[in-house]
């Protein structure tokens, strides 16, 4: 769409209900940060963001490519070797990331409404989660800038021999469109608090609320070049920035498959990569678990941001003998759930981020029935505007089919039956990927013993789904490599040099 057939700015139109969100829409199309100016694309090109509870054009966004990652990549150059941020005070750089911590709070209801508009989850979700969640990832890793240590070492008595733990550099953080500002926080504070400086790629699905960020960021005096934002889409911005030879570091979540090609395209300046990606999580539950809260645990496992969470629990073991009973349980509790537009305070299930995401969970809905699984709930989209999909559960369903294999990132359960401990090991260990699982019983030894069985960046015992910024984040397998939150966090954002002094 060009600017000459820009949409119209009424607020009824595109669903905003407050005046700081109307108006931070209204100031479209959106622009590029780099080098502290909000500059338009190069090539001039914009791309629309669409509000996926009614198909609405929300804002026009600028569509940043090659020529426009390479100005961001000058001007983050620039300020990491002027060392504006990475030769300034530990505290200092403690007290900028407090303060953006401070600034989304105080912004908390609009960058919540621009969430909800942009991605679709449900209001009070995006304040309670993202937008304070956002808020508590900078202030834990603000704590982080003064406590990155270097070693001294055993030397020789002829020597004095010490570590100092390094800034990468230049970093180029590529993030998806399911969490939009929890995940932009989760890749910049920790680049920051080491001392490097970054160009964040949002998903060209939910640029919105990252853009809001880039002003609270300006707002809080982060120095010019410091934080650049390059909106755009994967093949023109995000593979400039995992190709780019002045990049030292690319921190990515999203799909495997682009993981990997990432990774690929890394190996021309073997720059450094964590790769955050998908999953097919196991949720097992054993007979004696509590299943007052192994149920709805279960749903929000699964149902939780419409499923379109990368440690969802889509395959749900069950134990044959209570496999009945849990699907109609299950399913009972799951119907009640009201499907709808994020921004009415009823809804617990808001739309699929895009048109593409939704007609790609209602091709897994037609496979799994062609598999042979059956839908007791659900199993289709809903008729009319906006990308609903029922709350949705499978049963008959054995791991080998597509459904339980491939990550469908929809409201899309399927339930596994298993006979005893060790089948429901073997059979949650047999996927590609390996980023979360869960485990229901109330045996303590079963707990743990299947604990450490399962192969996984994170297990849940007797709860699903929780987190906490002080704890490492990552998968095994093809879920990817490198291990965000918590001290593991400081160890991707930095690089050790062992320094030898003759005496
Ligand atoms: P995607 O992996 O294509 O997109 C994630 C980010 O990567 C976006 O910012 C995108 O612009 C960027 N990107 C895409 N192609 C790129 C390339 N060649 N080089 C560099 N950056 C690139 O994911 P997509 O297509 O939005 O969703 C497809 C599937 O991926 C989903 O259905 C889901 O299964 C999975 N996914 C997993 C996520 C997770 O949290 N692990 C998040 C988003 C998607
Ligand atoms: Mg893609």
């Amino acid at each position: 769409m060009s600017a000459a057939t820009t949409p119209s700015v009424e607020s009824a139109a595109r669903g905003a209900k407050s005046s700081a969100a109307i108006g931070f829409l209204s100031s479209s199309p959106k622009k590029l940060l780099i080098g502290g100016k909000w500059v338009p694309s190069k090539s001039g090109k914009t791309f629309e963001t669409i509000n996926p509870a009614n198909e609405q054009v929300l804002a026009l966004i600028a569509e940043g490519d090659k020529a426009d990652v390479d100005e961001a990549v000058k001007a983050a150059r620039k300020a990491f070797e002027e060392g504006k941020w990475s030769s300034i005070t530990p505290h200092q750089r403690t007290r900028y990331l407090l303060k953006i911590a401070e600034l989304i709070e105080q912004n908390g209801d609009e960058l919540a409404e621009l969430e909800t508009l942009d991605n679709g989850k449900p209001l009070s979700q995006a304040r309670a989660i993202d937008i304070n969640g956002s808020a508590g990832i900078f202030r834990y890793f603000a704590g982080w800038s003064t406590k990155i240590y270097g070693d001294t070492n055993p030397s020789d008595p002829s020597t004095f021999n010490f570590t100092l733990r390094e800034p990468v550099g230049v970093c180029g953080l590529i993030t998806p469109w399911n969490f939009p500002l929890m995940m932009a926080a989760q890749k910049i504070a920790p680049a920051l608090a080491c001392g490097n400086t970054v160009i964040l790629k949002p998903a060209e699905q939910t640029p919105l609320t990252a853009l809001r960020l880039g002003e609270l960021i300006q707002e809080a005096g982060i120095p010019d070049g410091v934080v650049n934002i390059v909106t755009g889409f994967g093949p023109g911005a995000g593979s400039a920035i995992s190709e780019h030879p002045d990049i030292d570091k690319v921190s990515f979540t999203g799909s495997t498959e682009v993981g990997k090609m990432i990774l690929a395209a890394s190996t021309s300046n073997l720059k450094r990569v964590s790769l955050e990606l998908g999953g097919k999580s196991p949720n097992i539950i054993f007979p004696d678990a509590d299943l007052s809260q192994a149920i709805p645990n279960a749903m929000s496992g699964v149902f939780f941001n419409s499923g379109q969470v990368c440690v969802a629990g889509t395959r749900i073991f069950v134990q044959q003998e209570m496999y009945d009973n849990f699907l109609d349980q299950f399913g009972k509790a799951a119907e009640r759930m009201t499907v709808g537009d994020g921004l009415d305070p009823k809804t617990r299930l808001g739309p699929l981020v895009s048109k593409e995401q939704f007609d790609r969970v209602k091709g897994y809905l037609a496979l799994g029935r062609k598999e042979g699984a059956r839908a007791t709930i659900g199993g289709e989209a809903i008729e009319g505007k906006g990308y609903f999909v029922k709350p949705t559960l499978f049963a008959d369903v054995n791991n080998s089919m597509r459904i339980a294999r491939e990550e469908i990132f929809g409201p899309v359960a399927a339930a596994i039956p298993f006979k005893d401990e060790t089948d429901a090991v073997l059979q949650g260990n047999d996927t590609t990927y390996g980023l979360a699982a869960a485990v229901w019983t109330k045996d303590i030894s079963r707990a743990i013993k299947v604990a450490r069985a399962l192969k996984a960046g994170t297990v849940w015992v007797n709860c699903y789904g929780l987190a906490d910024t002080s704890m490492p984040f990552g998968g095994y397998k093809q879920s990817g490599f490198g291990r965000e939150n918590g001290k593991y966090a400081i160890d991707l954002f930095t690089q050790i040099k062992s320094v030898y002094v003759k005496l």
